[in-house]
């Protein structure tokens, strides 16, 4: 019988102690990523001015399994293992026969999954004697993430924060400011990327693809920096899939498996995370409906082409094969900011494209409506990201409700929303809108998608 507790707990010593790699287990093959330059497969030596070489080996890596080692394990136990909840009163409130449960990652000191990674990145570059680190951020989750990382080993951390989200999300500044980040609002003047860009367009948002462009462009021309990504990244999902792991040991301690797994995509970490341990077992035979859910306003998997472009608007990343919106995408300015972003991860990507996971868009207002409900009936606040899942969670609790079936459903709690509150306050008020990203403006963009032979 399923336990009636509400949080479902592991000790310290459970943690995982391996992060799993699902290249070992893909159904085909990932194509492989296509040097800007040349227009031919990269090697390690190609990145290695952006990359610490330890995580270019993961990211290429086909061993099942990495070790987490013992300095990343202590930081981690800051905040993990990370609480599995049963959503008791959730269920109640829908009456829904469903089981609900959420992973909740929100207690991290930055308040997300972000730090999954951004700790194990901080700690890679500094065995191997980077002095600064660049990044990019949208909602300001990761720039926190990874300032809170380089904090606790010691290193410098520049991030371009996206300008939309700079001006909407002041105290994320402060917050990456505190742990002794230096954060510009992007586009900025100090990158060529970010020049060009402002002669173009003196007012521009800004976009996930303009800042990545910058970091990557002060990376490259630092010898002491690297640049390091928030998401997307094949190394980067590797180190988040210690949350599907331990969600794993947790339900099989009230002798659960799951029928539905529910998480939002940027690019795909927080989502990839949770499910990959999961996917690994749905190729192996078991029945799991995994769903990717994503906004309407920047609907990558379920309206995006499956062709190689950057991951950036400047063109300096490597091409990579991957659902995409065009790189020259720039989104509407939902409250989501994490999931603005044109590509997703290739890994997440193969795998919608040979339907072991589903995708699905949703609007920004109902997000906001079963975040409400979520926040009155469970009482945590979701992130503006997160509510996409909960929206799905929810939208399958009440499908059970019609007809009778006992589900159980695990929702990605990616993070919380103490940080959006000019976004709650705006729903509150009425003042907030649905944006469709239209169909021109999705073929406009996918033209100038690059032209690549794909190699065989
Ligand atoms: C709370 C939260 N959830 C989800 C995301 C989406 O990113 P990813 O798809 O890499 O998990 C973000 C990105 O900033 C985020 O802050």
């Amino acid at each position: 019988m399923p336990s009636e507790e509400t949080k479902i707990l592991l000790r310290e010593s459970e943690i995982p102690q391996r992060w799993y790699n699902i290249n070992s287990d893909l159904p085909a093959p990932l194509a492989p990523p296509i040097h800007p330059g040349t227009g031919k497969p990269l090697g390690p030596e190609d990145l290695a001015p952006l990359f610490p070489m330890e995580l270019i080996k993961q990211e290429v890596s086909m061993e099942p399994y990495v070790e987490i080692p013992d300095d990343i394990m202590r930081i981690y136990k800051l905040w993990r293992p990370s609480p599995l909840y049963r959503a008791h009163r959730l269920e109640k409130h829908l009456g829904t026969p469903a089981r609900i449960y959420y992973k909740n990652e929100s207690f991290s000191p930055p308040g997300s999954h972000k730090p999954n990674t951004a700790v194990a990145q901080a700690y890679y570059n500094k065995q191997e004697g980077v002095r600064r680190i660049a990044t990019e951020t949208g909602a300001g989750q990761w720039g926190s993430a990874l300032s809170f990382g380089c904090c606790l080993f010691g290193l410098e951390c520049t991030v371009y924060m996206v300008k939309v989200s700079y001006e909407q999300k002041p105290y994320r500044r402060v917050l990456m400011e505190t742990w002794g980040a230096t954060v510009h609002p992007s586009p900025t003047t100090l990158t060529k990327a970010g020049q060009s860009i402002l002669e173009k367009t003196p007012d521009s948002p800004g976009s996930l693809g303009i800042a990545i462009s910058e970091a990557v462009e002060d990376a490259a021309t630092h010898d002491d920096t690297k640049y390091s990504l928030g998401s997307v990244l094949n190394h980067v999902l590797l180190h988040q899939t210690i949350v599907g792991q331990e969600a794993k040991a947790q339900l099989k301690l009230v002798d659960e498996e799951p029928d539905v797994i529910v998480g939002c995509v940027g690019g795909g970490s927080n989502f990839a995370g949770l499910a990959f341990p999961f996917v690994k077992d749905k190729i192996s035979g078991k029945e799991i409906d995994i769903v990717a859910c994503e906004p309407e306003s920047c609907p990558t998997l379920t309206r995006g082409l499956y062709k190689y472009d950057f991951g950036d608007t400047a063109q300096l990343t490597p091409l990579v094969k991957m659902y995409t919106l065009g790189h020259t995408f720039v989104p509407a300015p939902i409250h989501a900011g994490g999931l603005r972003y044109h590509g997703d991860a290739p890994q997440l990507c193969l795998l919608v494209n040979q339907k072991v996971i589903e995708a699905r868009a949703y609007h920004q207002l109902t997000t906001f409506e079963a975040a409400l409900t979520f926040t009155r009936i469970e009482g945590f606040l979701p992130a503006p990201e997160t509510a996409h899942c909960i929206r799905a969670g929810i939208d399958e609790a009440l499908k059970c409700k019609d007809t009778g079936e006992e589900k159980c459903i695990l929702i990605g709690y990616s993070g919380h929303g103490f940080f959006d509150l000019g976004a709650y306050e705006r729903y509150l008020a009425d003042d907030l809108v649905d944006y469709e990203y239209p169909q021109e403006k999705i073929e406009a963009a996918l033209k100038d998608l690059p032209e690549i032979q794909e190699p065989v």
